[in-house]
């Protein structure tokens, strides 16, 4: 980990001057290094993308990062108007010893579909992309063309063309040596990169399987308002649709999955699962399932037994576990972590820092260090392994990896505007089909 305190990192200017001398030598890092502010600036101005829970954190992460990187953030988007007023007022409150931090103007805060596009255009130097998923691939595309660097959350997509075209996109931004974080936050806990690291290393043996779950209660509802086009309504309660969140097992099982993959050093050839909606079926909750178990197949035939559920008053179980020939790991999104190896006593790693700063410490670090940093290729195939999870449990068909990654259906909206048509209508009841296994096209 970069974890340097501020005074080992060297200045900006005095980075770049470094980076000036060293000359070809340091042609990428230089490159990096011009890519992160604005010319003759030593200040990297930032823009949100998205100013809800996630997104206002992540701004606060950033602007506190412990790698010593100076920001300013400039600009806001979001979809409404409201929740930037809420965001700007919590992050000033948590920069208050720090008020130089934010400086956002009323010109650089833009409301509506489009605001993405007005934020990248308006001299910001980053971006945190913090929409829901399902508008990620054309905001990360449109980043990357207009040569920012990004912060983006997970999942990138919610389905499969928008998982391409994030792919697709990253092409670009490794050929213009941009940085690229992706908020799967449990890979920058010290405890989980020093377990994985001893598994890699053999201390569990051989992996006999790996089984991850995200079993919660149910989030957030936002009800309907009489004055809302169907459009406006789904994208404020984006969770209960799947174009929008990629349903549950995307939006947040995603990140035991990508645990399992980071463990398996690899990405599921075949998934096979049962899911359904048992509780939450009331025309709040859209067309999500609430709950999936899926069991994941990978190259060498290792399985991942997956399971998630939102579901009031039920048992919470946020963890990831890796069984092998000599002995088991039991990692805890929440909690102590533990590797036992056989016959020993286990070895115990109380919760630490937190990773959605230590992602910001780690990526401002490299940036600083003219370092190449992508974590979009795997960001990219470990929410297509959720999807393909998706897949499996909404058509009740085991799911291989190359139709799942090439398959077309495309569960965006034709046009985006706030009279356009949604992909998904209400019945007359109010109410939202759900996916029928047997009966769904679901890939
Ligand atoms: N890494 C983590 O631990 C973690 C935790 C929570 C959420 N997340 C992720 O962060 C993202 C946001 O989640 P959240 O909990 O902040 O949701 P949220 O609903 O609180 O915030 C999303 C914001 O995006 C806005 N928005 C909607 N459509 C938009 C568009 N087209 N352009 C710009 N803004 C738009 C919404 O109005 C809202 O203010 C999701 O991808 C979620 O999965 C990650």
């Amino acid at each position: 980990m970069n974890h340097l305190p501020s005074d080992m990192l060297p200045s900006r200017r005095e980075f770049l001057a470094r980076s000036a001398a060293a000359g070809a030598v340091l042609a990428g890092g230089l490159s990096l290094a011009r890519s992160a502010h604005a010319a003759g600036s030593d200040i990297i101005r930032i823009g949100l993308v998205g100013c809800g829970g996630r997104g206002t954190g992540a701004a606060v992460n950033a602007l506190k990062n412990a790698a010593g990187a100076k920001l300013k953030l400039v600009a806001l988007a979001d979809a409404f108007s409201s929740p930037m007023d809420i965001s700007l007022k919590n992050i000033r409150k948590e920069c208050k010893d720090q008020p130089d931090l934010v400086d956002v103007t009323p010109e650089r805060k833009f409301a509506g579909l489009d605001s993405y596009q007005k934020l990248i255009d308006s001299g910001v130097d980053m971006v945190l992309l913090c929409s829901p998923p399902g508008f990620r691939p054309a905001h990360f595309e449109a980043a990357v063309k207009a040569g920012k660097n990004v912060f983006m959350e997970k999942p990138v997509a919610t389905d499969s063309p928008g998982v391409r075209r994030v792919l697709a996109a990253n092409e670009d931004a490794k050929k213009k040596g941009l940085l690229v974080s992706v908020g799967h936050h449990l890979r920058h806990e010290e405890r989980y990169r020093e377990a994985v690291q001893r598994i890699h290393d053999g201390a569990i043996g051989d992996l006999n399987f790996l089984r991850v779950y995200f079993n919660t209660v149910e989030i957030w509802i936002r009800p309907r308002q009489p004055s809302q086009t169907e459009f406006q309504y789904q994208v404020n309660n984006w969770y209960y649709f799947t174009w929008l969140s990629g349903d549950h097992i995307a939006e947040q099982h995603v990140h035991d999955i990508d645990v399992g993959n980071w463990i398996a050093q690899g990405y599921p050839v075949e998934a096979e699962g049962i899911g359904g909606r048992q509780v939450r079926i009331g025309k709040e909750y859209g067309e999500i399932f609430d709950h999936h178990t899926v069991e994941f197949t990978f190259a060498n035939g290792l399985k991942m037994f997956s399971y998630c559920r939102q579901i009031n008053e039920t048992g919470f179980n946020y963890s990831q576990h890796a069984h092998g020939t000599k002995g088991r790991a039991d990692l805890n999104g929440v909690g102590n972590s533990f590797l036992s190896v056989n016959g020993q006593k286990p070895i115990r790693w109380r919760v630490g820092a937190d990773g959605h700063q230590t992602e910001m410490d780690d990526f401002f670090a490299a940036m600083l260090a003219g370092k190449p940093y992508n974590e979009a290729d795997n960001g990219a195939k470990s929410t297509m392994t959720a999807i393909m999870g998706r897949m499996a449990t909404y058509s009740g068909q085991v799911i291989r990896w190359d139709k799942a990654i090439n398959s077309q259906l495309d569960l965006s909206p034709k046009t985006l505007a706030w009279d356009a048509d949604t992909p998904v209508k209400p019945r007359p009841d109010g109410t939202y089909a759900c996916a029928m296994p047997g009966r769904t096209k679901a890939y």
